[in-house]
């Protein structure tokens, strides 16, 4: 198969889809790898270094897309990238489509055969292709968090940890996953008070053992929220429903009982975001202030630290990409089922329940969409 890597074109977005250690797995089982001219600087990847494993460069994105049978990417297609896909071409990449009626459209026109990273499983139903910029992304919003809390950034100017004989932070965390325990690790060991919020309580058991106390776990409803925000400094917002929009947690009227200067990080915001008063930032302009609360919603945050996140994305990724060049998408998926419910788009349809309620689009199984699948498949839809 021909796979084709265009540079990334989403604003400061600095990731690549492959490294050279991905072009020589791709290369030693036959298939042909195309990256655009420049595609790994940003993650200090120099072209030579694709080539030296056997990678063609080719000058600009038009060609890749015009002769790869599958274009491998990071973030979800821009409009440009979007006109650029053909019917039947593979298309895979993070799409979050929940909050984007109108990218769902342009990809369902295409005819491509889109699969997102995000709603990729694994074997317990996790989101293998997800958890790697999650824990990154949950690092970062500790990080940022800490950091806006300072004054001249419009904070409330308190440090996270606090210093003996001076109170620590309250550091507040709803969604106890991937995102929100490893924003928890990194507040609590920058000596924050931390408190995490889930809906699970077997995910609350987990963190507690996980963090030998060193966060307070609490059952995640309206009340408890509402208790909290007086008492809290920064709020990280890590709510995920798979495939879902994400569910609102603090709504504008409440933002009146957290105090001044205190921050909100939405790491949600992909999935349309989980305050009501939240909009997609990007790292050049990351912050905005509503009601004296300031946010912090930036939609790539590991595309800041690309060095870490290209390794870490493409760690994972690549053994579903070479499933896909090695067996097409009914092959990979038969050898991969996890594969399935990540395809999000096929051949004119939406595949992903959860998307097509999302975007009030109607519902296709992937066996319908693509007009074949296997028997087990075929059962366990029927
Ligand atoms: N902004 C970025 O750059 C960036 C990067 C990576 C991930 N993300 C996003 O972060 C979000 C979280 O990802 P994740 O990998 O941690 O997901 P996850 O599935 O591991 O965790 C989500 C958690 O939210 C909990 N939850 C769901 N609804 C809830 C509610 N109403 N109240 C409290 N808890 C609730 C779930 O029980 C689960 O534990 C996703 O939207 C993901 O796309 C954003």
């Amino acid at each position: 198969m021909k796979v084709g890597v265009p540079a990334e074109i989403k604003p400061d977005e600095h990731r690549v889809a492959i490294t050279p250690a991905g072009v020589r797995e791709m290369t030693s089982h036959g298939h042909e790898v195309l990256i655009e001219a420049g595609a790994g600087e940003g993650s200090a990847i120099p072209d030579a270094l694709y080539e030296a494993q056997g990678a063609r460069i080719i000058p600009d994105a038009d060609a890749v897309f015009c002769e790869a049978e599958m274009i491998l990417k990071v973030k979800e297609p821009q409009p440009a990238e979007v006109e650029m896909l053909r019917p039947g071409q593979l298309l895979f990449t993070y799409l979050h489509l929940a909050p984007d009626p109108e990218l769902t459209r342009g990809l369902r026109d295409s005819g491509a055969i889109c699969i997102a990273y995000e709603t990729v499983e694994d074997a317990n139903g996790r989101l293998p292709l997800l958890a790697p910029m999650s824990e990154i992304a949950g690092k970062i919003a500790t990080q940022a968090g800490a950091f806006m809390l300072e004054k001249p950034l419009g904070g409330r100017g308190i440090l996270l940890g606090g210093v003996p004989g001076v109170a620590a932070a309250n550091v507040m965390v709803i969604g106890g996953g991937v995102v929100g325990m490893n924003a928890a690790f990194i507040a609590i060991g920058m000596e924050a008070d931390v408190f995490v919020y889930d809906k699970s309580i077997d995910r609350l058991r987990e963190l507690d053992i996980a963090f030998s106390g060193g966060c307070s776990t609490v059952y995640s409803t309206t009340l408890a929220i509402e208790e909290m925000l007086p008492r809290t400094d920064l709020v990280i917002g890590a709510v995920l429903v798979h495939g879902a929009r994400a569910p609102y947690v603090i709504n504008r009227e409440q933002l009146g009982l957290m105090k001044p200067g205190a921050v909100l990080v939405d790491v949600a915001i992909d999935q349309g975001g989980c305050f009501e008063t939240s909009h997609p930032t990007t790292h050049r302009d990351p912050t905005f202030e509503v009601d004296g609360i300031t946010h912090y919603c930036v939609t790539n945050m590991p595309g800041a630290v690309p060095i870490t996140s290209t390794s870490a994305l493409t760690n994972a990724t690549l053994p579903y990409a070479i499933a896909l060049a090695d067996h097409g998408v009914n092959g990979a998926i038969e050898r991969l089922p996890g594969l399935r419910p990540g395809v999000n788009v096929a051949s004119g349809q939406v595949t992903h329940r959860a998307v097509a309620e999302a975007v009030e689009a109607d519902h296709a199984t992937v066996e319908e969409a693509l007009g074949s699948g296997t028997e087990k498949h075929k059962a366990e839809v029927s």
